[in-house]
Parts: structure tokens; C-alpha cells; sequence
């Protein structure tokens, strides 16, 4: 597999974990890093929250020396908040890129102005990133295809002159919100309008959906979201290596989870959940567990099943 890179950054290859609200915590990219992801995203923060130094925010923004290269994204609205929020970052983080939210649907991000709401108002784009730029950082941004495939271009463009090092497009429309048809032509349009690295996002679960988007658009590399949730081993699987057992993985994934002392029971709930989604009997039993050991418990009663 070929290599990429967004300004001096060299990543191993092509294939980059997506941000992934209340999923891709640290513990969660250094497993997937682990299966062959190169380039990780941090879940969404909240760039009010990091700057009233609320906790939650800064747990969503923890990285560690082996979470390299990494993505740090930051949603918000306003020009002054934003470069507050990345002044602190830069000032406590380690991290690559500070990654610009332009894709989220969700109402609560919407209403705040930020998200994709901010895709309608290209000047603040450029505004945010020009700050940011300012502040020395390496600036990523993530958008979302849109209809208008000219109105996608040139805001591709306009980022690209801001002073954004890469972008990575969702090619689905805002009112698709992370399901259904993927518009490669979109991603190719991009891909040919710029002279920044783009990477391509949507509907990418195997190595053949992987190979289809480098192929038909052109990207410099692949991102990879829905498939990634609960299964880290996807990346291992676009390798063509044999990925981890879902229970070894998730075991690992509680391990990393104490050592780094992130002490947020309810995450590793929402995890386990997710990477049993499959079996519903598992799953009722993860719902009324109490503690981290309770988890741990289900999780290798299976796997002694599963060896059975
Ligand atoms: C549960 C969930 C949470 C997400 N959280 C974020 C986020 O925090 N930031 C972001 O830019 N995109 C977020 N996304 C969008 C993904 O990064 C990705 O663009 C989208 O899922 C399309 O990729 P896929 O088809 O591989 O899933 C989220 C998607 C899902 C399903």
C-alpha cells in the first residue's frame, strides 16, 4: 500500500481512522493503530467546553506519545472561541493536525452554528482557519459533499487558500447524515480542484470498497468510519492480515482504558456494547453490568465459549 502525507507528516499508508463522536478515544485509536490505521482522528470537542476548562472536554482531547500522527478535531462557531480552544490545545496537547469540523448534522452542534451549519458560510470557514494558521498549527478539515457540486469545489478551494494542509470530504449530502449512497464524483471533483492532499470518506467497510474510492477519485487516502466501530480489526482486514478476535480486542481496549486512568465507566459501556452489537444475549448482560471487572468477566466467558 502506498504512502501520504499532509505537510512534513508522513503517514505509513493510506488508511486513516474517521472521528467518531463518544468512540475514537484514545484507547480506541491505539487499537486501531495496532490493526494498521495510520492516521487517527480524535472525536469531536466541543470548543466552548475546552475553554471553560470543562473536564469531559479535556478527557475527549487526551493523547499520549504513541497517538502520533493524530488529528485533533474541534467544532464550535465562533472566530474568537475557536482559536481560544486551539491556543489551549496546542499549549497542553500532542497532536498533528487540528482537524475543523464542517460535517456534524447532529441539532445540538447545528444550533450552535457549527458543524455542518458552518458549511453555508464559507468566510467563517476561512476566518477559523486563517486563525489557526496564525497560531502555527497544521490545519485539516473535514467537510461533507453537498448537492451542488460546484458549491462543494469552491469551498474546497477557499479552504485550500486559507491555509488548510488537507481535506478530508464525506461524500454524502448533510441530509443523508452518515448512511446511504456515497458520491465518489464528488471526492474526484475535489481531488482535481486541489493541490492539498484530500482524503476520501464514505461507505468504505472492506478492502474492495477501500480500493474502489482510491481508484474512481483519485484520493491520497482512505477514511474509515461506520465499519471501524466495535472493530478495530477492519483495518487489519483492508491489510489483508488477520485481524484480532473482537474479544481480544475489546480486553485490550478495557486494559489501555484502566492503564490511562480515564475512570469513565460509562464509555467502556458504550464500547462493549458496540463491539458485541452481534450478540443480543451478550449485550443485555454488558447493559447491567457495574464495573469495569464485571465486563471483563462476560467478555472472557465468551471467549472461553467461543474456544470451546
Ligand atoms: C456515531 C458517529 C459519530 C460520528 N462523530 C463524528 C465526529 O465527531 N466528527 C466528524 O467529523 N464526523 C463524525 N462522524 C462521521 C464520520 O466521521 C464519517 O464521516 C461518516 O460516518 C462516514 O464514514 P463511513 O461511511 O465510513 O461511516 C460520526 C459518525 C458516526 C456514525
Amino acid at each position: 500500500m502506498d504512502t501520504f502525507s499532509i505537510g512534513r507528516v508522513k503517514m505509513k499508508n493510506q488508511l486513516v481512522l474517521a472521528p467518531i463522536y463518544r468512540i475514537t478515544d484514545l484507547p480506541f485509536r491505539l487499537l486501531c493503530r495496532e490493526q494498521g490505521a495510520s492516521l487517527c482522528y480524535s472525536e469531536m470537542v466541543n470548543s466552548e467546553a475546552l475553554i471553560r476548562n470543562n473536564k469531559a472536554a479535556g478527557h475527549l482531547a487526551q493523547t499520549s506519545a504513541d497517538d502520533r500522527p493524530l488529528a485533533m478535531q474541534v467544532f464550535g462557531a465562533r472566530v474568537e472561541s475557536m482559536k481560544k480552544a486551539a491556543e489551549t490545545l496546542l499549549r497542553e496537547k500532542q497532536f498533528d493536525f487540528l482537524d475543523l469540523n464542517l460535517g456534524c448534522p447532529s441539532d445540538n452542534v447545528i444550533n450552535q452554528g457549527a458543524g455542518s451549519a458552518l458549511l453555508k458560510r464559507p468566510k467563517r470557514i476561512v476566518e477559523i482557519i486563517k486563525a489557526w494558521v496564525d497560531l502555527g498549527a497544521v490545519v485539516t478539515a473535514k467537510i461533507r459533499s453537498s448537492p451542488n457540486m460546484l458549491h462543494t469545489i469552491r469551498l474546497a478551494k477557499e479552504i485550500e487558500k486559507a491555509g488548510a494542509s488537507c481535506i478530508a470530504v464525506h461524500a454524502r449530502p448533510i441530509t443523508q447524515k452518515n448512511k446511504g449512497i456515497v458520491d465518489l464524483v464528488a471526492v474526484k471533483r475535489v481531488k482535481k480542484a486541489v493541490g492539498i492532499p484530500v482524503i476520501g470518506n464514505g461507505g468504505v467497510n472492506d478492502r474492495f470498497s477501500f480500493n474502489r474510492m482510491l481508484d474512481k477519485t483519485g484520493c491520497d487516502a482512505v477514511m474509515v468510519g461506520t465499519a471501524s466501530i466495535g472493530n478495530p480489526g477492519v483495518f487489519a482486514e483492508i491489510l489483508g492480515q488477520k485481524p484480532l478476535p473482537r474479544e481480544t480486542a475489546f480486553l485490550k481496549y478495557i486494559d489501555l482504558y484502566q492503564k490511562l486512568e480515564i475512570g469513565y465507566f460509562g464509555r467502556l459501556k458504550t464500547q462493549a456494547i458496540k463491539f458485541f452489537a452481534g450478540n443480543k444475549q451478550l449485550v443485555v448482560n454488558l447493559q447491567a453490568a457495574k464495573s469495569a471487572e464485571e465486563l471483563v468477566g462476560l467478555v472472557q466467558s465468551r471467549k472461553q465459549a467461543a474456544k470451546r
